[in-house]
C-alpha cells in the first residue's frame, strides 16, 4: 500500500508558485534598505494584499481605536514583520482554502486552523523573549500544508487508519507515515523545500507532530507543536486527526510551561477568535 516517493514528489511539483507579489514583498521586508514608499508601491499592485493588511490593521489584533484607511498608516502600525508574514498568509490563503474531505476538513477550516496556529506561535515567543515571532508565524501558516497532498490518499484509506489507532499506540500522523508511506508533515517539510523556503521553516513543518532528537531549530519548531495543539484544543483544527496526535511533554519542558500557562493562552487565543476579520 505505501506510495512512492516519486508520486508524491510530482504532486509536490504540480503545487502552485507562490505568487511574484507576494514574494517581492516578502524579499522586501527583509531587506533592511527599503523604505515604506518601496513597499506601498509593491503592496498596491497587489489589490488582495492590501485589503488584508487594511484589514489586519483594524483587528482587535493591533487594538488602534481610530480607523486606518490608508496603506501607509497601515505599513508603520503593523511594520515590516508583520506585513512579510501576512504577505505570506496572502500567497497561500489560496492553496490552504480547499476542501480536504480525506481529514473531514471543509473549505475554511484548514485556513483557520493555520491562522490560529501562526498567531498562537508568535504570540508564544513573544511570551517566552524568543526572537522568531516572525518565522514561527510562517512555520504556523504552513505546518499542515503537506495535508494538502495527503488527504488524496486518505480518502481511500482513511477509515482504516482511524480503525487501526485503537488497537495500536501510535498516533495519527505516525500511521500516515506507516500506512501511506509519507505523512503531511514530511510532505509538507518537501513543499517548504519546493518553494525554496529557509530551512528552519523546513524543520518545523517537517517535524510538527514528532520533535526530533537532532533540530537545528528546535525552538521554532517546539512553538509550532504546541501552538498547533493548542488550536486543536480550541476545536479550531477540524480534522480528523486533531486529537489523534498528542501534545509532547518534552515540548513544554524545554519552555517550562505550565497547565497555567497554556490556559492563559488559550484564553487569549480565544479573544482572538472572537474577531472574525483576522480569519478573513
Ligand atoms: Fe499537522
Ligand atoms: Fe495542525
Amino acid at each position: 500500500m505505501p506510495v512512492k516517493l516519486e508520486h508524491i514528489l510530482k504532486r509536490v511539483q504540480a503545487l502552485p508558485a507562490l505568487p511574484a507579489s507576494a514574494m517581492r514583498v516578502i524579499a522586501l521586508t527583509k531587506n533592511p534598505e527599503t523604505n515604506i514608499k518601496d513597499l506601498q508601491a509593491v503592496i498596491a499592485q497587489d489589490p488582495a494584499l492590501a485589503a488584508g493588511i487594511l484589514r489586519q490593521a483594524n483587528s482587535s489584533y493591533y487594538g488602534y481605536a481610530r480607523r486606518i484607511s490608508s496603506l501607509q498608516d497601515g505599513i508603520m502600525i503593523l511594520g515590516f514583520q508583520a506585513i512579510q508574514g501576512l504577505a505570506m498568509a496572502s500567497a497561500v490563503a489560496p492553496i490552504l482554502k480547499v476542501n480536504l474531505a480525506g481529514y473531514e476538513i471543509d473549505q475554511e477550516g484548514l485556513w483557520q486552523h493555520s491562522m490560529l496556529t501562526a498567531m498562537t506561535a508568535k504570540k508564544l515567543c513573544k511570551i517566552l523573549k524568543l526572537p522568531h515571532g516572525d518565522t514561527a508565524f510562517t512555520a504556523g501558516l504552513l505546518h499542515d500544508i503537506g495535508k494538502i497532498i495527503i488527504t488524496v490518499y486518505l480518502q481511500e484509506i482513511g477509515s482504516y487508519i482511524l480503525k487501526k489507532i485503537n488497537d495500536s499506540s501510535l498516533t495519527y500522523a505516525e500511521l500516515e507515515e506507516k500506512v501511506i508511506g509519507f505523512g503531511h508533515a514530511t510532505v509538507g517539510g518537501f513543499i517548504a523545500k519546493h518553494w525554496n523556503l529557509p530551512p528552519e521553516l523546513v524543520s518545523a513543518i517537517s517535524y510538527h507532530h514528532t520533535l526530533p532528537s537532532e533540530d537545528p531549530h528546535p525552538d521554532v519548531t517546539a512553538v509550532v507543536h504546541i501552538a498547533n495543539s493548542l488550536a486543536n484544543t480550541m476545536g479550531v483544527g477540524g480534522g480528523v486527526d486533531s486529537f489523534l496526535n498528542p501534545l509532547e511533554e518534552k515540548a513544554l519542558a524545554r519552555f517550562q510551561l505550565t497547565e497555567a500557562d497554556l490556559e492563559l493562552l488559550m484564553a487569549e487565543m480565544g479573544e482572538l477568535l472572537s474577531d472574525p476579520s483576522l480569519f478573513g
